[in-house]
């Protein structure tokens, strides 16, 4: 059975490589930019200043077309048992796989250093290695410096080493255009690498393995798949943002054994819910993020600054933070508004409170608040189209910091891939307010969370886990 259905799948791949060879590129129209905004007040649409990436939708369906029409061709099984061959990539030459997964677990924990730095950017490691030897490491430190390729290979050299001749173990597939920092494909290739081992595609317009096309073509032996799911883990956002440019949407909250979200002590002070160490870890959180996203109840109790403290030391310096606020209510002396020239922020409200509010609109902007309208569906936004629209000011990261009902209704959307808890060892009683498990009751279907992990600060617990399966990403 296999043999017909893995030549069908050969035929199909020479076919398509035919395409990608022949300089194959299709251009979609720009996406329809019907959002509504209100000229008239002089309120900013996200549109206005960040036009969407014309290239990317018809690319994903062309993208979804080839891979159904393989699986068509060969029937879903086949598809499965073919695609996994690892072998075929490298014409069997590859290394041992305990070799091979060993050196890209070290890559792998080099990525991690960048987290909270890099992003926008994928968090990438390298590892060269050569006769057996580690000779160079390299991870992307920073947004906007060089890639991890171009730091393991500076790493080399300056110990001495030369790369030539070495096998690669790299992350990420790697960049062959000139950015912000050189294509990696090219340094490679000038530094006389034999084999570049890597963990998972970069589905980007300007790759989706074209980086491997050039080292192939350049002699070098190139393939994906090792460790592949851990490194599609690790930067799981990265890939949603670049096939869909629509943020990855992260909810977190903290809250007592009862589940209670905040409590107030007997002279009406607010107190925190989680521990010094888990704030921390927010901070971290926050520092990985384009945009941070509260409802205005929250903004009304709390007067929240939604800053990562300490900030990053590379642009974007903070995330953007954004209000649900249908009624326009925002007090124009809240810590948001009075910040807003140096974070970025952006209130959502709904068309008809935009047009009833022009003059506070225009207020607003003046301080540099951009206000935009999201649509109305069921008893709220609409959150699928709220989600898009943050994509378009290249907030690849979304944080959603609560409280309850913001939580519960971006979870009831579906739009929600990671969830992070901190639960701390307190059980609040009377004294705590907001009870999340109340408010969630309203969840029509259960939620599971996959890839789960679990940290502990000090006395809090914090559970972190996905709403999908890796390989749906
Ligand atoms: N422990 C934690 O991690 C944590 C984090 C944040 C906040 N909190 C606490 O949580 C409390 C606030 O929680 P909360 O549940 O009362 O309020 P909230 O989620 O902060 O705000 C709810 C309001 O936001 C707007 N909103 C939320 N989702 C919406 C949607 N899908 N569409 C349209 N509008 C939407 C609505 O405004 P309208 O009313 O105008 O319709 C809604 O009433 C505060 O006491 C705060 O201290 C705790
Ligand atoms: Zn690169």
């Amino acid at each position: 059975m296999l043999l017909p259905n893995a030549r069908k799948l050969f035929l199909l791949i020479t076919k398509i490589s035919f395409r990608v060879c022949e300089g194959f590129c299709i251009k979609a129209k720009p996406e329809n930019t019907s959002h509504p905004v209100d000229f008239n007040t002089g309120m900013t649409s996200p549109n206005s200043s960040h036009q969407p990436n014309p290239y990317t939708l018809l690319h994903i369906d062309e993208k979804k077309t080839i891979i159904n029409s393989i699986k068509e061709a060969i029937g879903s099984e086949g598809f499965e048992r073919t695609r996994i061959r690892r072998d075929a990539w490298f014409g069997g030459e590859m290394n041992e796989q305990s070799q091979d997964e060993k050196y890209m677990q070290m890559a792998l924990k080099l990525a991690g250093k960048g987290v909270g730095e890099v992003e926008p950017n994928p968090a990438v490691g390298c590892v060269i290695v050569k006769d057996g030897q580690v000779i160079g490491r390299g991870w992307h430190k920073k947004f906007g410096q060089s890639h991890a390729e171009i730091n393991a290979i500076e790493d080399c050299r300056s110990s001495g080493n030369n790369p030539a001749g070495a096998t690669v173990y790299v992350t990420l597939e790697p960049c062959c255009h000139e950015g912000k920092t050189g294509a990696c494909t090219k340094a490679l290739i000038e530094a006389h690498v034999s084999k570049v081992v890597i963990a998972a595609g970069d589905p980007s317009e300007h790759l989706d393995g074209k980086g491997i096309e050039q080292l192939r073509e350049a002699g070098i032996k190139a393939g994906v798949g090792v460790c592949e799911q851990e490194a599609k883990l690790l930067n799981a956002w990265f890939l949603k943002y670049a096939r869909k440019q629509r943020p990855w949407v992260i909810v977190k909250w903290a809250q007592s054994i009862d589940g209670k979200l905040a409590w107030s002590n007997s002279e009406g002070e607010r107190g925190w819910i989680s521990n010094e160490r888990s704030r921390k870890d927010v901070h971290k959180l926050r520092r990985s993020v384009q945009g941070i996203l509260v409802g205005i109840n929250t903004v009304l109790a709390d007067d929240p600054l939604l800053t990562a403290r300490p900030g990053r030391t590379s642009y974007p310096f903070q995330p953007a933070r954004i209000v649900l606020d249908p009624e326009f209510v925002i007090p124009l002396d809240c810590k948001l508004v009075t910040t807003a020239k140096t974070s970025k922020l952006i209130i959502a409200v709904t068309e008809k409170a935009m047009k009833a509010n022009a003059e506070k609109g225009k207020e607003l902007l003046k301080e540099g608040v951009v206000v935009i309208a999201i649509p109305v569906k069921g008893e709220g936004y609409d959150l699928d189209a709220l989600v898009e629209q943050l994509g378009k000011f290249e907030i690849a990261r979304l944080l959603v910091e609560g409280g309850a009902e913001t939580i519960t209704s971006f979870l009831k959307a579906g739009v929600v891939d990671e969830t992070r808890v901190y639960i701390a060892p307190k059980i609040l009683g009377s004294k705590g307010d907001v009870g999340i498990s109340e408010v969630m009751g309203k969840l029509a279907e259960a939620v599971q969370l996959y890839h789960v992990t679990v940290q502990k600060f000090d006395g809090d617990v914090c559970l972190n886990g996905f709403l999908r399966e890796a390989h749906n990403f």
